[in-house]
């Protein structure tokens, strides 16, 4: 429920200014809105990104340990992790928006850009944004990474269990199960490679695009 909830949001955040934007035949978006959307942008990613994981656990426990599932996914962990995950999305979320608060956009206070997304908007200040790019490399690859891990972890003993049992109806049950899951990771992290981890100067606006409204447009549908 809290996927369903953040992924709402997600979209929430970024499909009306594009769409006002394609009636308006308009391509930028002012600096004091493209703060608050970077940070909400940034907070549900990372929440998605850190649901993912803890519901990558929760396959984990039910392939490799059906008998143990009802003592190893107690509310009170599930609580905990879900908790956890909203705090560490927010701090990191309020630490980039700072960051890049404190940096200069020379035009005139009009981003041409209608999706704001950290890197990119990097890009377009005439700052010095080294302080930035040197924390998305490392506190911000370390918490898209450490999820990422955890899942493909996970995966890989949920598969080794399933190659290794012989094939019965509960095991197929629950890896499709599992397989949905496993798109919405696949679809996530593909997209989310694409735009965060490539140099800056090699951007284009429309690879930008395409990939963000992948990932919160039809990843959360
Ligand atoms: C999110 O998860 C917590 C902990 O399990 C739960 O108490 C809360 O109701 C959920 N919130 C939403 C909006 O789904």
């Amino acid at each position: 429920s809290n996927l369903s909830f953040v992924d709402l949001f997600f979209s929430s955040t970024t499909v009306p200014k594009m769409l006002a934007n394609h009636i308006l035949r308009s391509q930028t978006i002012s600096f004091p809105r493209c703060l608050p959307q970077m940070y909400f942008l940034s907070e549900f990613a990372n929440m998605d990104n850190f649901l993912l994981a803890v519901m990558a656990y929760d396959c984990f426990v039910a392939v490799c340990y059906p008998l143990h599932y009802t003592t190893k996914t107690i509310p009170q962990l599930c609580a905990l992790l879900v908790i956890g995950s909203w705090v560490i999305a927010i701090l990191n979320a309020l630490l980039h928006a700072l960051l890049i608060a404190q940096l200069s956009f020379c035009a005139d206070n009009i981003i041409p850009l209608f999706f704001c997304v950290v890197t990119p908007l990097l890009g377009v200040s005439c700052s010095d944004t080294h302080l930035n790019e040197m924390m998305i490399f490392t506190e911000g690859s370390l918490i898209m990474i450490t999820p990422f891990v955890c899942i493909l972890v996970s995966y890989i003993c949920i598969t080794s269990v399933v190659l290794r049992v012989p094939f019965t109806k509960g095991t197929g049950k629950d890896f499709s199960t599992c397989g949905s899951h496993l798109a919405v990771v696949s679809l996530f992290y593909g997209t989310i490679i694409v735009v965060y981890f490539n140099p800056s100067s090699s951007h284009s606006a429309e690879k930008d695009i395409a990939a963000a409204v992948m990932y919160t447009v039809v990843t959360p549908m």
